[in-house]
């Protein structure tokens, strides 16, 4: 779609994320905010948007719901993958003591928030909702980067038992005094209220389907924008 120079870089590792899906960590680094994405391609396959994991060395979090991700999914040390970016509008830091909120593969798109926080001092605590135990990802990262980490499953599998909402309500600790958020659309207009009522800041990463991803073909439209190019990050007030 786009004539931009793909980047090929080489599986070096790969983490498991339980039935949800793989952490793949590339053989390369990437120069990028928290919270940009960037287009993976496997030739005679597809091309598709995945957000920034780690950027040295760069990963990506892919969780299988499709054809595409479940061939990422099958990648091997060794093998290659085509890659185009950092594209859109990540997440700037702010205030010190952040909240950050992720549903299913969207704790993906947090955690290099996390790792630009933490090195200010800042206390970051982290959310982590999903169906069940076993689709939780990333768990493991936040609590390498030293986040004080919170779940929520819906079958009270693992954490609380209910919403990410839920377990922000529940939470202990300091007050936030800034909100960011990345998973499915429900929960990013529920964080969209709960940040409204507690007059506090906030920022989601909304998910379209891309195709061009630099702001060209026009699919991935919400309202007046476009999400790849103007986002994926908004202030949630775009959602209410
Ligand atoms: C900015 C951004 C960052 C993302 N980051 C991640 C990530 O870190 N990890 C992760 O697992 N997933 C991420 N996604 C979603 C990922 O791109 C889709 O899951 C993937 O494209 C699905 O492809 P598929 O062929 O496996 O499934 P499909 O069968 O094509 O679709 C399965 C589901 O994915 C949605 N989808 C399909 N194509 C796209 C597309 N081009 N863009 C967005 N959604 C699509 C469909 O609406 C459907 O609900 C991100 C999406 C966006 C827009
Ligand atoms: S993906 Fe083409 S305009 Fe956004």
């Amino acid at each position: 779609m786009s004539s931009q120079p793909h980047t090929v870089m080489r599986v070096a590792d790969l983490v498991p994320e339980g039935a949800a899906g793989v952490t793949l960590i590339l053989d390369g680094a990437l120069d990028c905010q928290p919270g940009q994405f960037i287009m993976a391609w496997l030739p005679g396959i597809e091309e598709r948007p995945f957000s920034v994991m780690d950027d040295a060395p760069l990963s990506l979090s892919v969780a299988h719901v499709g054809p595409f991700t479940h061939a990422l999914c099958l990648l091997q040390p060794g093998d290659r993958l085509w890659l185009r970016g950092p594209y859109g509008h990540g997440f700037a830091l702010h205030g010190a003591h952040p909240l950050l909120i992720a549903g299913g593969s969207g704790a993906a798109g947090l955690t290099l928030l996390a790792k630009r926080a933490r090195p200010r001092g800042d206390q970051v605590s982290v959310v982590l909702g999903a169906r069940t135990a076993d689709l939780l990802m990333l768990r493991w990262r936040y609590e390498e980067l030293g986040c004080v980490v919170a779940i929520a499953t819906d079958d009270g599998s693992c954490g609380l038992c209910g919403t990410a909402l839920d377990a922000c309500n529940a939470l202990d600790g300091p007050q936030h005094d800034v909100l960011y958020a990345c998973g499915p659309e429900p929960m990013l207009r529920a964080v969209a209220r709960y940040a409204r009522d507690r007059a506090l800041p906030c920022w989601v990463s909304l998910e379209r389907v891309m195709k061009c991803g630099i702001g060209v073909c026009g699919s991935c439209h919400c309202g007046e924008r476009l999400v790849c190019a103007d986002g994926p990050v908004f202030a949630s007030s775009v959602l209410l």
